[in-house]
């Protein structure tokens, strides 16, 4: 670790190679062109993707907050991903390279994608789905579940993708909330060479006695034969995915759709219980995605190998593994399982297989290699990686320099790129042909966006001071609402700073102009880049039995960067039945069910009272320092001030449950 601490101290920065800076498609007149005319650089970002019918408008940002984009040009986003490459005779380029966990592979060029596609948009449409209905995607890191995705986009339905980790109750709150009339699942998939049995998941999510009776929106289930696993079956409700292809006809036209016809319902943490639809549309999301893809990546479509480690479950895998690339005719790597399945060295095995050129993951799995240490990457051959991302949360200088170090050899760009699930596609990031790399900041808004970092007051800090982020203009793939609550999108993003865009993320910039982001300022966590609601866990936690009250918050973690950690009261009637060791289990294990294994609290700690302003409000900042070990913050306003000495009392007795 010498080299890495003595590179630290330097506090350098580092700019591209002459070879890299030479070969970049983004050079740096690209900034110049979007500050001098940011719509007409933007219309020319559209302009590179098919329209049925040219757009004349660029923005209408009349009915503000609500954008509308290229609103009269028509496109169909599932021709722009396929027919357009094959037609231009890249049919037998491969678009995904995809591999089982147990070993299994497939190789699926541009022309199989598109026929593929085809046949999985008449089977859908057979089933009834049309333009606006909304479809559930239920499903592992299988090509199905691309395929599915263009199938739904194809027909100008919305599908909404539920990651596979979560738990029946979320995947049925989704459905309900988006009336989904169908859903998309396989039998099982392949996780920690285990099987996960998805369709047990759904029939369950489709009960109607999960919701006291209520009958779900679901007509149909389409089931993907993956894992082989026995399930349940009912008939005339669920049907096989393959036997539902091979009877649909091969050709299908691709119909133009609206630019704002919506594409997809993503649903993500707020601060209250519920999940957000996040609803983004078609031709604003895909010109932004495509166009960050490329210029962010670097992507030379002919010879460069894309490798996007994230679920399709989450917006990175939709922005990065299925429209972004898949717009720009990109070949990818696809791989179902976990890093660590069968050995430690998998990804790295992977990379060397398909000569990976460009690797795109998270800060919480760089920082599990580290741990696991360089011996195990330092076995495969990495040289074909020329570039390296990272997205969903800040990336510690360390691990940023570990990455280009160990998996980039020492001479990669690495670029930190910042977004959300709701601006669709990246917003701040270096461009890696262009700007000097600094570890462990984001930098630089891309071209044609506007950020700024305000105080409370909507003031802008100025250098080196915290504030609030802020994006300023409107961008094209931004979210155009929250599934069937508008009013919840004004508040959340648009009612503290009226006109502009506000992230929920802490900011600031430093001497140099480079932006620096410092996590969540609201209540949302951040767990391994993804996010999770305090409110949504807490809700599980007093929906138990034996639960009174409980407060979450997130702590910080050396591999997850943010870790859940509970604080439960019991039930006076309920305090004797369970040790605190037992109640904790039985609690990691509830959140589990109630919301998905992602949200299982790593610590729970059992307390007879918690830290409440005399309004009642929760202090969650005083439970933090509980929970990162630290000395208890001002408790002056307090009802109670003696409680956090009894918290730390009883904690200190090793109530403290882990696995
Ligand atoms: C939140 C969005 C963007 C796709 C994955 C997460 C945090 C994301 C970075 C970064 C610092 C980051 C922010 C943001 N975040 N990328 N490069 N540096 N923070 O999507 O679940 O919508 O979460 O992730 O806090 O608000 P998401």
């Amino acid at each position: 670790m010498t080299s890495i601490d003595s590179l630290l101290h330097e506090n350098r920065t580092f700019p591209p190679s002459p070879e890299f800076a030479a070969q970049a498609i983004a050079q740096p007149e690209i900034y110049e062109a979007a500050a001098a005319d940011r719509l007409g650089f933007w219309a020319e970002q559209a302009r590179a993707l098919h329209w049925h019918t040219p757009f004349t408008q660029t923005l209408d940002w009349s009915d503000a907050p609500f954008a509308k984009w290229f609103a009269d040009g028509r496109l169909n986003v599932a021709y722009n991903c396929l027919d357009r490459h094959v037609e231009a005779g890249h049919g037998d380029r491969v678009a995904i390279h995809w591999e089982g966990e147990p070993g299994d592979q497939r190789t699926i060029t541009y022309a199989e994608l598109t026929a593929e596609v085809k046949r999985a948009a008449n089977a859908i449409a057979a089933l009834g789905v049309g333009q606006g209905d909304r479809v559930a995607i239920y499903l592992p890191m299988i090509p199905e579940a691309v395929v599915a995705m263009l199938a739904v986009a194809r027909l100008g339905a919305i599908h909404s993708v539920v990651f596979g980790g979560f738990s029946s109750e979320s995947l049925r709150a989704r459905i309900d909330d988006a009336e989904a009339k169908l859903v998309i699942t396989a039998d099982g998939g392949w996780r920690k060479g285990r099987v996960v049995t998805l369709k047990d998941t759904v029939d369950a999510a489709i009960e109607a006695d999960i919701t006291d009776g209520k009958p779900s929106t679901i007509e149909h289930v389409l089931v993907v034969k993956r894992a082989e696993n026995d399930i349940a079956w009912i008939e005339g409700r669920d049907l096989w995915w393959h036997d539902a292809l091979a009877a649909a006809p091969a050709e299908h036209e691709a119909e133009a759709f609206e630019a704002e016809n919506p594409l997809f319902i993503l649903y993500t943490s707020g601060t209250t219980g519920r999940p957000k639809g996040i609803l983004h549309t078609s031709g604003g999301f895909l010109t932004q995605t495509a166009y960050t893809h490329q210029n962010v990546f670097d992507l030379h479509p002919e010879t460069d190998v894309f490798w996007c480690t994230a679920d399709v479950g989450w917006v990175t895998g939709h922005s990065y593994m299925v429209y972004g690339p898949l717009a720009n005719g990109a070949t990818q790597v696809m791989y179902e399982g976990t890093p660590d399945t069968p050995h430690p060295g998998r990804w790295w095995e992977l990379i060397e297989k398909y000569k990976v050129t460009i690797l795109y993951t998270a800060p919480t799995a760089i920082r599990s290699f580290m741990k696991a240490g360089r011996e195990v990457p330092d076995r495969f051959d990495l040289s074909s990686i020329r570039l390296l991302g990272s997205v969903g949360e800040p990336i510690n200088p360390e691990a940023w320099i570990w990455y280009r170090d160990v998996i980039g050899g020492g001479k990669v760009p690495v670029v930190d790129t910042w977004w959300q699930t709701e601006t669709g596609a990246i917003m701040v990031s270096p461009l890696p042909g262009i700007t000097a790399a600094k570890p462990g900041s984001a930098q630089v808004p891309l071209p044609g966006i506007s950020i700024d970092v305000l105080d409370d007051d909507g003031k802008p800090v100025g250098p080196g001071k915290g504030g609030l982020l802020v994006i300023t203009e409107p961008w094209p793939s931004m979210l155009r609402g929250i599934w069937g609550d508008p009013e919840r999108y004004v508040d959340t993003y648009w009612s503290k700073f009226g006109d502009k865009y506000f992230a929920g993320d802490g900011a600031h910039y430093d001497e140099d102009g480079d932006l620096w982001l410092l996590g969540r300022v609201d209540d949302v966590m951040n767990v391994s880049g993804h996010r999770l609601s305090t409110a949504e866990i807490e809700s599980a936690l007093v929906s138990h039995p034996i639960v009174a009250e409980s407060a979450v918050v997130g702590a910080a973690d050396e591999t997850t960067g943010q870790a859940v950690v509970a604080f439960v009261i019991l039930r006076v009637e309920h305090a004797e039945d369970h040790t605190t060791e037992e109640a904790a289990v039985l609690l990691r294990g509830h959140v589990s069910e109630a919301i998905g294994a992602i949200a299982r609290p790593r610590n729970i700690f059992i307390v007879t009272e918690l830290p409440k302003t005399r309004s009642g409000k929760i202090m969650r900042r005083l439970l933090r320092d509980v929970a990162e070990g630290r000395a208890v913050g001002d408790t002056t306003t307090l009802a109670d001030t003696t409680v956090m000495e009894a918290i730390a009392d009883r904690l200190s007795g090793g109530v403290r449950s882990e696995d």
